[in-house]
């Protein structure tokens, strides 16, 4: 499958997923093209040093609806069939949610449906919640609102901040991103509504 990777900054789990192909763990993804939505995105620079095409379109100077219009022309071109959000900061329109139904990937930082949008780490200290973690989930129009694939839990211990939790997630994060695309790209997942199964070999 041609995967195109969408990200907003540092990029981490891009280089996860691009670590993982290089290791051969997601053998039916071909990771063929970055889109970043700001020009000094970190991310870039993993594209180049991996040699991976990618295209900056930028979001601060164009509506919500020109935007995805143009990752969307952009995306038919270069027939990308499944699409990931690999820290990517925006909220895609229905009209792009609707043209890759079931074929959107993202990566959230909790135990979605807690605390999904943009703070998610802040949130659920705020909240003081023992338990959080992260979330492989398709997208639908909702926010964070859409089927799991994976998610995997850590303990939050005494004293945790932001920047910790941040830290002791992001490392799952890295390891369930690949799971989930492999497992999508070799159309193992089954969508029943909000529940996803997992064919087995
Ligand atoms: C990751 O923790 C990702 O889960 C989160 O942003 C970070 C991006 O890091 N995404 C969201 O909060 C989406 N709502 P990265 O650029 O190093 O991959």
């Amino acid at each position: 499958m041609r995967v195109g990777v969408m990200a907003s900054g540092r990029g981490s789990n891009f280089q996860a997923l691009i670590d993982a192909a290089e290791r051969g763990e997601i053998p039916d993804a071909d990771l063929a093209h970055l889109i970043v939505n700001k020009k000094d995105a970190y991310a870039i620079k993993r594209a180049k040093k991996h040699r991976i095409n990618y295209t900056v379109i930028t979001s601060h100077d164009r509506t919500r609806g020109e935007f995805d219009q143009s990752v969307l022309k952009l995306l038919k071109e270069l027939n990308i069939e499944i699409v990931v959000l690999a820290g990517f900061m925006r909220i895609l329109t229905p009209e792009f949610i609707d043209t890759y139904r079931n074929r959107i990937l993202n990566i959230h930082p909790s135990l979605l449906p807690s605390f999904p949008g943009a703070n998610a780490h802040r949130d659920a200290i705020k909240y003081g919640v023992k338990v959080s973690g992260c979330t492989a989930h398709l997208v639908d129009e909702g926010i964070d609102s859409g089927p799991i694939i994976m998610q995997t839990s850590v303990t939050l211990s005494d004293g945790e901040t932001e920047e910790s939790l941040a830290d002791k997630i992001l490392k799952y994060e890295h390891q369930i991103l690949p799971k989930a695309l492999q497992l999508l790209c070799s159309g193992k997942i089954v969508i029943n509504g909000r529940h996803i199964k997992i064919k087995s070999d």
